[in-house]
């Protein structure tokens, strides 16, 4: 049975303290606050394969970005296509962002999680449309339970921050970042044009490699992982996600309706489709559930989501490709902005039904 109490109130107290969850590790705590517990019937569901061989999401060689000939292209589309249709999620190499870049972004990223909290408390803020903000559980006032989770958020591009406007800390490494992420976006998004059967430049020329923002998590060491989650079960809204994880683990991705492990790989980077990307293919490309479980290590985790879709607010409109439609397959989708999708995924949270639902025909 759900607990009852004052939830919303306990809520507020602790968004109000602007400590985040880190705060709370800090303060010494053995037991998770009750915002945090989420149903058991969530918490042990983890089916794996009856079989002992173990599922591994694909990894795609992109040779630096530099294609040798046409059929080194033209056979990493095929594996591109076919990581998308099979598991929504791929894991990236040779991808041309130098892993000292990589190991800086996170130094960078724990570095701010872990300064001083009066500091990080300049930047606490549940506003949308800000384009640097520290908070934690983004949807915490929409979900059923919180998440053992803080973020850093930051809008990258297409308006490029000036240094001084991002935390002093990390500011320097998440601008170098972007600018090779940004190229790593362009190349990705010609290589599923290609997969979805389109030229090259479709999806840039919709605007679809143009925006960027970070999401930085700190996982912190949860006392008590197996009554919460790091992040819940969900699909991200973006066109496209570009995850950096460090060594600790625990991301999952489901698939053929069991969770599987997305093991760390400090040269790789994790690519997953988004609900923009699923609406406009008109489902020929999916994006997939996933979920982060509470961190049981000592140490904290880190990860950098780069969440390629547009700022808010934002009306430019997006449907089905009228390429990918046809009259024996019709648009399965209404038309809609960013800005609509992203107001529908806070007001449901991130435990809700698939908010793609809400725009289907
Ligand atoms: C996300 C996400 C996974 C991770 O930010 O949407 O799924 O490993 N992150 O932090
Ligand atoms: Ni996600």
């Amino acid at each position: 049975m759900a607990e009852t109490y004052d939830r919303v109130g306990e809520v507020k107290a602790f968004d109000e303290m602007k400590i985040g969850v880190k705060g709370l590790v800090d303060a010494g705590i053995t037991q998770i606050p009750r915002i945090f517990h989420h149903p058991p019937h969530v918490t042990v569901t983890n089916p794996t394969k009856p079989s002992s061989t173990v599922v591994m999401i694909p990894t795609i060689d992109l040779g630096g970005g530099t294609f040798e000939s046409t059929v080194t292209r033209e056979s990493v589309v095929v594996k591109v296509r076919e990581a998308v249709e099979k598991f929504g999620f791929f894991q990236v190499i040779n991808h041309g962002i130098p892993v000292d870049v990589m190991e800086k972004m996170k130094d960078g990223i724990r570095g701010f999680h872990e300064q001083d909290a009066d500091v990080k408390k300049g930047f606490y803020s549940r506003d949308i449309t800000k384009k640097v903000k520290y908070n934690t559980n983004f949807d915490l006032y929409s979900s059923q339970a919180a998440n053992w989770r803080d973020t850093l958020t930051t809008v990258m591009a297409p308006d490029v921050p000036h240094a001084e406007d991002l935390p002093k800390i990390c500011g320097n490494i998440m601008l170098e970042y972007s600018k090779q992420m940004m190229k790593l976006g362009e190349l990705i998004f010609e290589l599923l044009s290609e997969a979805l059967g389109l030229k090259p430049n479709h999806l840039k020329e919709l605007d679809c490699a143009k925006s960027l923002s970070l999401l930085s998590h700190y996982y912190p060491p949860c006392p008590e992982p197996d009554r919460t989650f790091g992040i819940s079960s969900h699909t991200d809204i973006s066109f496209i996600t570009i995850l950096l994880q460090d060594h600790i683990g625990g991301l999952q991705v489901l698939h053929d309706g069991c969770w599987i492990d997305v093991p760390p790989n400090p040269k790789a980077l994790i690519v997953n489709l988004g609900d923009l990307l699923q609406l406009i293919s008109n489902d020929k490309f999916v994006s997939v559930e996933h979920r982060v479980l509470a961190n049981r290590s000592e140490e904290p985790r880190i990860s950098i989501a780069s969440f390629f879709m547009h700022t808010i607010p934002n009306e430019q409109v997006y449907g089905p490709i009228k390429e990918l439609v046809s009259k024996q397959n019709p648009p399965k989708y209404r038309e809609t902005t960013t800005t609509e999708m992203a107001k529908h995924y806070l007001a449901r949270g991130l435990d809700g039904a698939s908010p793609l639902l809400h725009f289907r025909i």
